[in-house]
């Protein structure tokens, strides 16, 4: 059984963020996402808002499981009996910061190993913070998340 965690804040997630999990998920038994708690960034969803946007963007696909973690992600992934962490890679920019959490990680556990998966070019622009931007500000935020949250993220930002 191979298990894979793929943790981000999701705050909210997007169709970038659902398009790696769709592919993540044919390539591990079970694929666990993780939706960190205790972040330096305060989120503007709460955990329960966050997970509950991933359970139903995901509704259908069958070896995901979606959970909040909060301390080190790798001790969160061994208790999870997971050896693989999954990450999506948008730019270049995206580069430097993940290498070195990929290292940091490798450091504090070795048999822990970060996968990378590129992002699909559609999605490469996207990000949780521009999709809060552009929802706070009344703009179409159709196609950048999945149909079933849209109304979640409009009413987020209704007031
Ligand atoms: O979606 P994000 O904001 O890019 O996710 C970042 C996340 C949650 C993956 C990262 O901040 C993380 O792993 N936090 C857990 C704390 C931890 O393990 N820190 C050491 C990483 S080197």
């Amino acid at each position: 059984m191979q298990r894979a965690v793929y943790p981000g804040s999701f705050d909210p997630i997007t169709n970038g963020h659902l398009d790696i999990i769709k592919r993540a998920a044919v390539m591990y038994d079970e694929l666990v996402v993780a939706v960190v708690t205790n972040y330096s960034k305060k989120p503007t969803f709460s955990t329960e808002e966050r997970i509950a946007m991933i359970k139903k963007s995901t509704e259908g696909l069958n070896n995901i499981r979606v959970t909040n973690f909060d301390g080190l992600l790798v001790d969160f992934a061994a208790a999870e009996k997971a050896n693989i962490i999954v990450k999506g890679l948008r730019a270049v920019s995206d580069f430097e910061y993940e290498f070195q959490m990929a290292l940091m990680n490798k450091k504090l556990r070795k048999d822990i190993e970060t996968i990378f998966i590129m992002t699909n070019y559609k999605y490469s622009y996207l990000s949780s913070s521009m999709v809060k931007e552009i929802a706070s500000l009344g703009g179409c935020i159709k196609d950048l998340v999945p149909d079933s949250i849209l109304q979640d993220i409009k009413n987020k930002f209704k007031d």
